[in-house]
């Protein structure tokens, strides 16, 4: 971090944090861990309360001790690594509430304004919804009848939401609407954890901090561009959810169309949180997705299955209909109807239970015009761009070099940059990190605006919709373990192109199953 950076934060305000569903996964797993590691970096300012409210009945003491054991399993700076602990527990709370009962709010209300006082903290706050969606209405609607929306003179208050927001445009919308009775769009921060992580952001450094690919970056030069958001882990526990959500609701509305939107947008000419939003709406506009007979061919839906038992199987996970039609799997060709896009087709694949955890984003160049080389029986692979977002951060690129000796061979190389080896192991911010930061800094850039969730949802909804008219293809099956259902892959081959697994590949990982 730069030292005005440093500076900005260390001017920033104090606050307070309020997490509803502090007893849950999320606040152990990532929020409180992600917390942690800012208080060690010295990046929270002097003064903060954190307070957690959920259902579950803990003492302050309790909810700390518990809340140590998920700093110890999942934080990147553990307790014992820094001196950081008794200070940081100090500021930790219980608050036991019913989220439906209005009466806790007001008890919540007093707590924090004494908490408040006994920290000295200025009332700015920020509440984190991390509850099921279903509840996010009446909490909402608590916070605001309680007063907890009106921001105080010269105060914040902050509605950080967590995703899924909404389960189609119409719940979204709807969703919109009600928390804009109480709070203002400028208030309310929605979370898709992708955009904070490095490599996420660093997109846009690679596309708009260097000037040899931006001129690339357009419909003459490039063949087509790959999304892979592959994932070895099966649903396991959360069939319940999953099984009303599947692939296109749980990883395309959300981390695949910010994706495709930050490798697609035009250069907003500012880094200012509305001028980059704008630009990611505008090429999201632009988004074709396919529909009638263009359905069937340039979309994918699958499930993982396993035909020797040997692996998981979908329709058997715990909270699963054993009949269930809900994709694991999905790809997806689509086109964005723009001058620089035009023609160029986007394929994007996400899956569960695959052979390896990998994303990437690949890019590749037409061939060159004339193939001086091609007489000598030469076939030269066309140049590529791999962006590998996770889990080895980097990029490769390919081209072709001569092969030393007689004659003219080529062969394809790839020349490549490893963040882990340039900036060490331990540089990269978990995506929680920079994102609670933000939102307590109020630099909305990394979160989700209203327009750009709704127009996620639109082309997601044009292809549930078709496929549940029937007009999409069957739903097939792969092997979990596998690299995803031969349909996907015929879906390219068809135009003489295969899916990329350059990064998977370069870092000669091992595949699961
Ligand atoms: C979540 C999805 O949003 O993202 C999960 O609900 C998925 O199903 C997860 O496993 C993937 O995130 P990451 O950071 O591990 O790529």
């Amino acid at each position: 971090m730069s030292q005005p950076e440093l500076e900005a934060i260390h001017r920033a305000p104090s606050f307070s944090l309020i997490i509803f569903g502090a007893s849950g996964d999320l606040a152990y797993r990532k929020l409180l861990p992600a917390l942690f590691t800012l208080a060690c970096n010295d990046l929270l300012p002097e003064n903060y309360v954190l307070l957690g409210a959920a259902r579950t009945p803990y003492t302050d003491d309790a909810f700390r001790d518990h809340i140590r054991q998920g700093v110890e399993e999942f934080g990147r700076i553990k307790p014992d690594e820094c001196d950081r602990w008794q200070e940081f527990a100090s500021r930790l709370y219980y608050q036991h509430i019913q989220y439906d009962e209005r009466a806790d709010f007001q008890t919540l209300k007093q707590r924090l304004e004494e908490l408040e006082k006994a920290h000295q903290t200025a009332p700015n706050r920020l509440f984190y919804l991390a509850i099921p969606p279903s509840i996010y209405p009446v909490v909402v609607e608590n916070l605001g009848e309680v007063d907890f929306a009106q921001e105080q003179e010269g105060h914040f208050a902050r509605l950080i939401v967590e995703k899924p927001f909404g389960t189609d445009y119409n719940s979204a919308f709807a969703l919109n609407q009600h928390i804009h009775r109480y709070f203002r769009e400028d208030q309310v921060y929605r979370i898709d954890h992708y955009l904070g992580k490095e490599t996420v952001q660093n997109l846009l450094v690679f596309r708009f901090a260097n000037a040899i690919f931006e001129p690339l970056w357009n419909r003459h030069y490039i063949d087509h561009v790959q999304i892979s958001v592959l994932e070895s882990v099966a649903v396991g526990k959360r069939g319940g959810y999953y099984d009303q959500a599947g692939v296109m609701r749980d990883m395309f509305q959300n981390h695949l169309m910010q994706l495709i939107s930050l490798t697609a947008m035009e250069p907003p000419n500012e880094w200012d949180a509305t001028q980059l939003r704008d630009e990611k709406v505008k090429v999201l506009r632009a988004v074709r997705p396919p529909r009638d007979g263009a359905l069937r061919t340039n979309t994918v839906r699958a499930q993982y299955r396993s035909t020797d038992g040997s692996g998981p199987t979908y329709r058997l996970e715990p909270g699963v209909d054993p009949h269930s039609e809900t994709p694991t799997y999905a790809a997806l060709t689509l086109y964005i109807d723009n001058w620089r896009w035009k023609g160029v087709p986007f394929y994007l694949r996400s899956g569960k239970a695959l052979a390896a955890k990998t994303t990437e984003i690949y890019v590749q160049f037409k061939e060159v015009p004339h193939l001086l080389f091609e007489a000598q029986g030469v076939d030269l692979a066309p140049n590529a761009l791999s962006i590998c977002l996770q889990p080895h951060e980097g990029f490769h690129l390919r081209f072709q070099t001569k092969v030393p000796g007689a004659g003219m061979r080529t062969q394809d190389v790839d020349m490549r940059f490893n963040f882990a080896t340039t900036f060490g192991d331990k540089s990269l911010p978990e995506a929680y990190e920079r994102l609670l930061l933000d939102a307590v800094l109020g630099d909305a850039s990394l979160f989700s605006r209203e327009d750009e969730i709704l127009v996620s949802w639109q082309i997601i909804d044009a292809i549930l919709q078709g496929w549940e008219r029937g007009d999409g293809p069957p739903l097939t099956f792969y092997e979990p373990g596998s690299w995803g259902p031969i349909t996907a892959h015929n879906m390219l081959a068809v135009w003489g192109r295969s899916w990329s697994v350059d990064c998977f590949k370069s870092e000669g990982a091992k595949t699961v199953g």
